[in-house]
């Protein structure tokens, strides 16, 4: 399937489901307003990958917070393929220390935005296509 569509009606703040896409974990997360402000306070000259990965945004797109969100008025919403950027393990979420993912395989650690702050993972992980098409829709794809 090229693109499947999701129902995120049941995540409340702080919960999250994974859909496979394309023989692909996708981890659709609701985050919580901590989460969110957690990841709006690291500065971008911080990040070992400065740049947003989002595939809905130009290829250059800095990676702050609401540039790896759904975008403004959605920010509590990020959706990204759940493959560590290393070598494809699937991370853990709410683990390690910046309380995003842990990815068990060589422990790089992300944010709660995804990005990859300690570790040997190379990139942020990967936003895929994807848009609501209903307030808790999401088209994936
Ligand atoms: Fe994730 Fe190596 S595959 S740290």
């Amino acid at each position: 399937l090229a693109s499947i569509e999701v129902d995120v009606s049941s995540l409340e703040p702080g919960m999250s489901m994974t859909v496979k896409w394309r023989g692909k974990p996708v981890f659709i997360r609701n985050r919580t307003q901590k989460e969110i402000d957690d990841a709006k306070g690291a500065q971008i000259s911080d990040l070992k990958d400065p740049v947003a990965r989002n595939a809905n945004l130009p290829a250059d797109a800095q990676a702050t917070d609401v540039a790896r969100s759904a975008g403004d008025g959605k920010e509590n919403w990020l959706v990204m393929i759940g493959v560590c950027t290393h070598l494809g393990c699937i991370p853990l979420g709410q683990a390690g220390e910046y309380g995003g993912w842990f990815c068990p395989c060589h422990g790089s650690v992300y944010d709660t935005a995804g990005r990859i702050r300690h570790g040997p993972a190379p990139q942020n992980l990967a936003i895929p296509v994807y848009a609501f098409t209903a307030e808790k829709k999401i088209k994936v794809g």
